[in-house]
C-alpha cells in the first residue's frame, strides 16, 4: 500500500499514505518517528512551518540515506502569511530548516490565519498564491496547493492563478464527509489529500466505525484510513508508535459500496470543530 500513488494533474506522482507530523515535538521525538516511518516503507512525510519540527523531519530523511528524489515531503506556508514577498521568504526559511533544495509539495496552509479562523483575505490569498506560482516555476517546489480551502477560497485565487493547485489538503474523515469540496476539487482536477484520517483519534472508538471495523476483520484506525482512500483521497494518518505505523498502512482492503453509502451520508464531527 505504501506505494500506491496518485497522479497529480502536472504528472506528478503523489504516495496515497504518508506520515502526519502535527503534534510531533521538534527535535528527537519527530526525528525518530520519521525514521520509524522511512524504515517501515512510508515514503511521503507531511510536515509544515507552522509545526516547527521541519529541522527533524528533514534530518531524519537525510540520515535514513534513501535517495532525497524517492521521499515526497509536502510543507505549508504558515497561515498568517498573506503577502508575495512574505511567502517567498517564508519559503526560503522551510527550505532551510529542512535542508533540502526543494519540496514536493507546498501548501497555503489555511486561507485564513488560525487566530482567526473564517476572516476574510481574498486579496492576501491571491498574493501568496502568486508567490507559489514562482517558486513552483524555479521548480523548488514540485508541485503547489492548499489547504482548508472551501470551493469559494479556490474560486477566488483562480481568478488571477496561472497554475490550478494541484492539491488542496482537507480535514476528511467518517463524520466529515467534505462532499461539497470533495466534488468541486474532482472537477478541478485538484488532488484531496485527507488531513485527520482518524480524526485526530477521536473517531476510533465511534460505535458505527468499530461495528464496521469487525465486520472486515480490521482495527477501527484502518477502517478509517481505507474510507479516505476510496473517497479518491491520499491520507495522512499521523503516529508517533511504529507498530501503528504499520497497521495504518495495512489497509489492503476494499470497503462495499452499500458501507461507503453509510460512512458518506454519516455526519458527526466528533472534534466538534470544522
Ligand atoms: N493542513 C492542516 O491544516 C492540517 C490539520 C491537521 C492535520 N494535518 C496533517 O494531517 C496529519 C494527521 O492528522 P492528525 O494529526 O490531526 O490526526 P490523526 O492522524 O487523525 O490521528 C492521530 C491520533 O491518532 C493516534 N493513532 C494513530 N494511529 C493509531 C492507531 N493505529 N491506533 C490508535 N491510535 C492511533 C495518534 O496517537 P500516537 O501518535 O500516540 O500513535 C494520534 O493521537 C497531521 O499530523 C498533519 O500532518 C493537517
Amino acid at each position: 500500500m505504501l506505494n500506491l500513488t496518485r497522479r497529480l494533474h502536472n504528472d506528478t506522482t503523489l504516495p496515497v499514505i504518508g506520515l502526519g507530523t502535527w503534534q510531533m515535538p521538534p527535535g528527537e521525538v519527530t526525528y525518530h518517528a520519521v525514521k520509524d516511518a522511512l524504515e517501515a516503507g512510508y515514503i511521503h512525510i507531511d510536515t509544515a512551518a507552522g509545526y516547527q519540527n521541519e529541522e527533524a523531519v528533514g534530518r531524519a530523511i537525510k540520515d535514513s540515506k534513501i535517495p532525497r528524489e524517492s521521499v515526497f515531503v509536502t510543507t505549508k506556508l504558515e497561515s498568517h502569511v498573506k503577502t508575495y514577498q512574505g511567502a517567498l521568504d517564508a519559503f526560503d526559511a522551510s527550505l532551510k530548516a529542512l535542508d533540502m533544495p526543494y519540496v514536493d509539495l507546498y501548501l497555503i496552509h489555511a486561507p485564513w490565519p488560525w487566530s482567526d479562523i473564517g476572516s476574510n483575505h481574498d486579496a492576501g490569498n491571491i498574493e501568496a498564491w502568486k508567490a507559489l506560482e514562482t517558486i513552483y516555476a524555479s521548480g523548488r517546489a514540485k508541485a503547489i496547493g492548499v489547504s482548508n480551502f472551501s470551493p469559494r477560497d479556490i474560486d477566488n485565487i483562480l481568478t488571477e492563478a496561472t497554475v490550478v493547485p494541484h492539491a488542496n489538503q482537507i480535514g476528511l474523515f467518517v463524520g466529515n464527509p467534505q462532499t461539497e469540496t470533495v466534488d468541486y476539487c474532482r472537477e478541478k482536477q485538484i488532488q484531496i489529500i485527507a488531513y485527520s484520517p482518524l480524526a485526530i483519534g477521536y473517531a476510533l472508538d465511534d460505535p458505527l466505525v468499530t461495528e464496521m471495523a469487525r465486520k472486515y476483520a480490521v482495527t477501527p484506525a484502518q477502517l478509517l484510513i481505507r474510507y479516505t482512500i476510496e473517497r479518491g483521497a491520499a491520507t495522512l494518518p499521523k503516529s508517533t508508535h511504529a507498530a501503528r505505523m504499520k497497521e495504518n498502512a495495512a489497509v489492503d482492503f476494499s470497503l462495499q459500496d452499500a458501507d461507503m453509502q453509510t460512512l458518506n451520508q454519516y455526519v458527526n464531527d466528533p472534534r466538534k470543530f470544522n
